[in-house]
């Protein structure tokens, strides 16, 4: 009989998916709550044919070279700025992700954070728990409007399109967008989205949400130079990555109410988050949970779960990334 594969799933994951994944391949587990170091990732991974990552290993060119036997690394994610691509394909290891099972949860959680920053819930829960509510008062958390305000989002994939078709169709919204290429006619009347330039969407928008993939150069894409640009009743929402934002230029920014708030579900050095960040009343802060309804979850899992089955068994991969 021939040796299975032997994989290693470099966080926990849910039973269903080790068991799929049992099925095919020798699996090591990662027990629940472990996080391994560069070193003990690359320990891990030699003698391996595949490994299941989550966004956060990095597969660089220092594993790739520790790790001769490796051919795929399938991310239980649809972003991948843990992967050096180059790297990977130059070492022919398959990369895959994780797309499209998580596009429509991702935006309800991209329109769930909008809403909380623009009408203030978590700032005006504390307050509550905080015992300071005595009375009915006029301009209390007064925030700003949603229904048929401007929407606008940077960066227009997928989960940008399921945004805009939330704020068009559902809030009655003006929604402008910018991104590397221009939608299609069809596709910027479904979602009720118009292209504008980078600077009139950061100056025409009431709320600005950030859903563009992370690559070298979107790094601080959004700085102070572009919050400058934004009201100072506008909101600012980040379900993308954190190293989008220059955090210390938006901490000013929101100290100083030269825009009223900010959502953001990603951080740069998560999981660790600026402590200035958590000394600002009017920003609403949640733990990168844009996907996290267990039915998308388990969906993200089974596609990285299945990537691997797919390329080990076949060669072709189900949503490669490279080759
Ligand atoms: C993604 O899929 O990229 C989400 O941000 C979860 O990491």
């Amino acid at each position: 009989m021939s040796q299975r594969p032997a994989i290693l799933i470099a966080r926990a994951v849910f039973p269903e998916v080790v068991e799929r994944l049992r099925e095919h391949f020798e699996v090591e587990t990662t027990p629940p709550g472990v996080v391994w170091s560069t070193a003990e990732l690359i320990e891990r991974v030699q003698g391996k044919d595949g490994v299941l990552t989550t966004g956060s290993e990095r597969i660089d060119a220092a594993l790739l070279a520790a790790c001769p036997q490796l051919k795929i690394v399938a991310n239980l994610a649809v972003g991948y700025n843990n992967f050096d691509l180059d790297a990977m394909t130059a070492a022919g290891v398959q990369a895959t992700n994780a797309p499209d099972v998580l596009t429509e949860t991702t935006a309800d959680f991209g329109f769930a954070l909008l809403m909380a920053t623009a009408r203030r819930i978590s700032e005006s829960e504390h307050f509550l728990r905080a015992g300071k509510w005595n009375q009915w008062a006029l301009d209390l958390f007064a925030g700003a409007d949603i229904h048929g305000s401007t929407l606008g989002i940077l960066g227009m994939g997928r989960i940008g399109q399921a945004i805009a078709r939330r704020g068009a169709h559902g809030f009655g919204m003006r929604v402008i967008y910018h991104n590397r290429s221009r939608l299609d006619a069809g596709k910027e009347a479904a979602c009720g989205a118009s292209c504008v330039s980078r600077e009139d969407l950061f100056s025409q928008a009431d709320h600005v949400v950030l859903v563009l993939p992370y690559t070298p150069a979107a790094h601080h894409t959004v700085g102070a130079a572009e919050i400058a640009l934004m009201k100072p009743t506008a909101t600012l929402v980040n379900i993308a990555r954190g190293g989008i934002v220059d955090e210390n230029a938006l901490v000013a920014a929101l100290r100083e109410k030269r825009i009223a708030a900010a959502g953001l579900d990603v951080f740069e050095g998560e999981p660790q988050v600026n402590p200035e960040l958590l000394t600002v009343p009017n920003v609403v802060l949640t733990p990168h949970i844009a996907s996290a309804t267990l039915p998308t979850r388990m969906a993200m899992a089974m596609l990285a779960a299945d990537n691997l089955i797919a390329y080990l068994s076949t060669g072709q991969a189900k949503t490669p990334l490279n080759r």
